[in-house]
């Protein structure tokens, strides 16, 4: 929804902006902190493949794959993929069916570890089932690391093989 604008031109939002400020600026100089003080959330993970305005990127832990690289853990993904019925919606070998093609090279939502590891623990919007309360942290790296072993087909398809 957009802000409703006010008569001087305004977004209605910015009225409480100032107020606001006043508030904590009073109760900050009075050494207290009010009952009614903003709760301010503990900072996101840092993705050090996004690029970070000004060059000074935001704090936050970095997440790394334990099992990076790893053969051995990556084909034990490959079993898990097929008993956790990944591959009931993606596809044998992830090459994608109802859910995108995993192997492709090609990440809707970054091509980061971390970022496929966020895809699989906390689900995405489009149809992807969370899977972190099942499988847990490790579970989930063992995933990454079997979908990150996948070689990009030499012969890259353009269409789209879903509607998502
Ligand atoms: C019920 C069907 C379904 C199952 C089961 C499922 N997925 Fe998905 N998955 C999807 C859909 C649909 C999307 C696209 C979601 C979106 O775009 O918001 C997706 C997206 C993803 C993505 C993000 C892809 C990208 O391009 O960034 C990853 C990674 C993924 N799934 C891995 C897995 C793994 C690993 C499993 C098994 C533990 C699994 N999925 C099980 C349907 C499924």
């Amino acid at each position: 929804m957009r802000p409703r604008r006010t008569q001087s031109g305004r977004s209605s939002g910015s009225r409480w902006a100032v107020p606001a400020l006043l508030v904590l600026a009073v109760a900050g100089s009075r050494g207290a902190t009010p009952a009614h003080a903003p709760v301010i959330a503990a900072p996101g993970v840092a993705n050090p493949a996004h690029i970070a305005a000004g060059g000074l990127p935001p704090p936050g832990p970095v997440v790394r794959n334990p099992y990076r690289g790893e053969s051995a853990i990556a084909r034990a993904g490959g079993k898990l993929f097929v008993s956790m019925h990944c591959s009931d919606c993606h596809g044998d070998a992830a090459a994608g069916a109802v859910g995108p093609n995993l192997g492709d090279g090609r990440w809707r939502y970054g091509a980061t570890d971390a970022a496929v590891f966020r895809s699989i623990y906390f689900g995405r919007p489009r149809g992807m089932p969370a899977f972190g309360g099942v499988l847990g942290a490790q579970g989930v790296w063992v995933l990454v690391t079997y979908l990150r072993s996948l070689p990009p087909p030499a012969d890259q398809p353009t269409e789209r093989f879903s509607r998502h």
